[in-house]
């Protein structure tokens, strides 16, 4: 029998590569990312799975394109680049890669809010630019991170990851906003106490943002939500791009309506908003919060996983560990 063909959309790990090649025909993206739908239409025909990332965008368009398509395997979390509905509709089994980067993330996003209210990089900028010539009392001073109260917006595996950083290591009392409460046990962990919307942004010193992206999220974070913040709070974005508003941020650090913030995630990366390339109190990182080689190897193996046993080889053919609407399985024919 023929063997299937897989495309691997982006250069991933070698070992991962030889594991698919075991099973299948492996063609590999190693000149970069494959997003552009056109040439990654020409590229995927023919093929039964795709390996990807949380870039490209895989639509209808391009599941008509590649009728042979029967499974699309992302190594990220966020799967809002991928119809799922459409998808469904035909057939394709789509997966993604949650829980395997959830301490990464979190001990990222931890860091960019920590960078954000001690003015880390900004400092370092200084520095290099040998413009350091003297000590004074408030060079830099920021503001403090423990013992302040930690905002968290989206309270899935990753904010709680956060809130339990925040309130066991550095005693911060935690409060977070989300569309469905955690069970009370949840909460008592981390003595995260819900807020509506408004009142985490009134009160909160240091704000994560990481609920995913969906058409509702879009710039829940706007020009209403950074006015009700305090001028000594910070906003740190690891979710995705287009959550916050990043006109409206860059406008609201322009101003000093807030005191500084981190972002990740852009609108339109790898562009990056001028006003925020322009502001001196943000600190800006091309979208790594999951990046510690072990966690990036850990999304590969698992997106992997999911690709072979969707289409029906390695240890647990035909049940997908993560898959979001394994229901397509259920309806092929044996
Ligand atoms: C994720 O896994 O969603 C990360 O943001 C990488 O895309």
């Amino acid at each position: 029998m023929d063997r299937l063909r897989v495309l691997v959309t982006l250069p991933l790990f070698d070992e991962v590569i030889d594991r698919l090649s075991a099973s299948f025909d492996v063609d590999v993206s190693r000149e970069g990312i494959l997003a552009e739908p056109e040439a990654l239409a020409r590229r995927a025909a023919g093929c039964a799975g795709l390996l990807v990332s949380g870039s490209p965008r895989i639509d209808a368009a391009l599941l008509d394109a590649c009728p042979g398509l029967r499974a699309v395997c992302s190594m990220a979390v966020g799967f809002n680049n991928i119809d799922v509905d459409a998808c469904t509709a035909r057939g394709v089994l789509v997966s993604n890669a949650p829980g395997v980067l959830t301490e990464t993330t979190a001990d990222f996003g931890f860091a960019l809010m920590m960078a954000a209210a001690r003015r880390l990089t900004e400092s370092e900028h200084y520095l290099r630019a040998g413009r350091w010539n003297t000590w004074r009392y408030d060079m830099f001073a920021g503001q403090d991170v423990h013992g302040s109260t930690l905002g968290i917006l989206g309270m899935g595996r990753i904010g709680q990851a956060i809130a339990r950083r925040g309130a066991l290591g550095f005693g911060m009392p935690v409060i977070y906003h989300n569309r469905s409460r955690l069970d009370p046990a949840a909460e008592a962990v981390v003595s995260a106490r819900w807020v509506d919307k408004p009142t985490l942004f009134a009160e909160a010193d240091h704000i994560v943002v990481v609920v995913p992206y969906t058409p509702q999220a879009h710039h829940m974070v706007g020009e209403a939500e950074l006015g009700l913040m305090k001028r000594t709070a910070t906003l740190t974005n690891i979710a995705r791009g287009g959550v916050v508003d990043d006109a409206a941020l860059a406008r609201a650090l322009g101003e000093g309506r807030i005191a500084a913030a981190a972002l990740d995630v852009f609108e339109g990366e790898p562009q990056v908003h001028p006003g925020l390339l322009a502001a001196t109190h943000v600190v800006l990182t091309p979208h790594i919060a999951s990046a510690s080689l072990r966690t990036r190897r850990a999304m590969a193996d698992l997106a992997a996983s999911n690709l072979e046993a969707a289409l029906g080889v390695g240890p647990t053919p035909g049940r997908p560990p993560t898959a979001l609407n394994p229901q397509v399985l259920a309806a092929r024919p044996c």
